[in-house]
């Protein structure tokens, strides 16, 4: 039995130490304050990780203005959760720059730079608390009720009023008494509630079923009409409306425009729409 848990405590012993060395001053940022995001721009991008031998990005570049809603498509392992993290600045780029506002993201505190995005990470996390505690996520007692009811809503996480204690539900650790779909949702209505002015939504609605997922996309989208939006998922038919869609593999990017031009020009989008069973139209059609 303790032979067994030697490689998962040397995993785990692995992660701390990383995180442990990681350098300090890399991820302090400097004291512009950043306000609103209306251009966001990467800059031949290139990141390998610590611990790495190849880069996980290369040379990835591309521009996004605000109200622009941008897809990011490719198979796992193509750097599609690693763009993420590098915007919200888990890790820092080896070579290129990431902009805002024509400014390295760098420049900006840390703390300003993420306040002003909805980051929905790949894998939901959820505290022990209530419903409320971890849609709201602050001290801060100036919260309003309408707006954690509004976030609730537009995430198609109104299951939580049909609780006995409603918002005030309680969520056991890591939210072990909720479903895979149902986390999902808690934690995008913590990045709707806060309502920053990009949001970044990484692969959060794999458990979600067809029509959820849409009803969901929908009232993200309207929610998000004049900001900036990412949505990285593997599936065509959740951004194949976009305005441009960023095709990664193997941390390239081997091509960005609309889904009709990535069609008409990428084999490797047409084989994912081929593989997908998915030719553009709404499969699932309206309700
Ligand atoms: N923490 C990490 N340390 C080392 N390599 C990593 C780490 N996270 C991801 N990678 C590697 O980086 C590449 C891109 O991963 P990722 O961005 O998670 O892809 P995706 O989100 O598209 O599935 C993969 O080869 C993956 O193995
Ligand atoms: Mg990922």
């Amino acid at each position: 039995m303790i032979i067994a848990q030697i490689p998962r405590a040397q995993a785990s012993l692995d992660r701390i130490n990383e995180i442990l060395d990681i350098d300090e001053e890399k991820t302090v940022g400097g004291d512009l304050i950043l306000d609103e995001i209306e251009k966001l721009e990467f800059k031949d991008v290139s990141f390998k990780y610590p611990n790495s031998q190849s880069y996980s990005l290369k040379n990835v570049s591309f521009v996004l203005n605000k109200g622009e809603k941008l897809g990011i498509i490719g198979s796992t392992g193509s750097g599609k959760t690693t763009l993420a993290s590098l915007l919200v600045r888990f890790y820092d780029v080896d070579k290129g720059q990431i902009l805002i506002n024509g400014r390295d993201i760098k420049d900006y505190s840390l703390k300003s730079l993420r306040d002003s995005i909805s980051y929905i990470e790949q894998k939901p996390r959820l505290i022990e608390g209530t419903v409320k505690s971890n849609v709201i996520m602050s001290s801060d007692t100036s919260f309003s009720d309408n707006a954690l009811i509004d976030a609730l809503n537009i995430s198609q996480a109104d299951f939580v009023f049909e609780k006995e204690l409603g918002i005030g539900s309680e969520v056991v650790q890591r939210g072990r008494n909720f479903s895979g779909g149902q986390k999902q949702r808690i934690s995008i209505a913590r990045a709707v509630y806060k309502d920053a002015s990009l949001f970044l939504i990484d692969d959060s609605f794999s458990a979600l079923d067809f029509k959820t997922e849409r009803k969901l996309r929908e009232e993200l989208l309207n929610k998000a009409a004049d900001k900036l939006m990412i949505l990285i998922s593997q599936r065509a038919r959740a951004i194949f409306e976009f305005d441009k869609i960023l095709l990664l593999k193997n941390g390239e990017l081997l091509g960005i425009g609309s889904h009709e031009y990535l069609k008409e020009n990428e084999e490797e989008y047409r084989e994912i729409l081929e593989s997908q069973d998915f030719s553009g139209g709404d499969i699932y059609g309206a309700q």
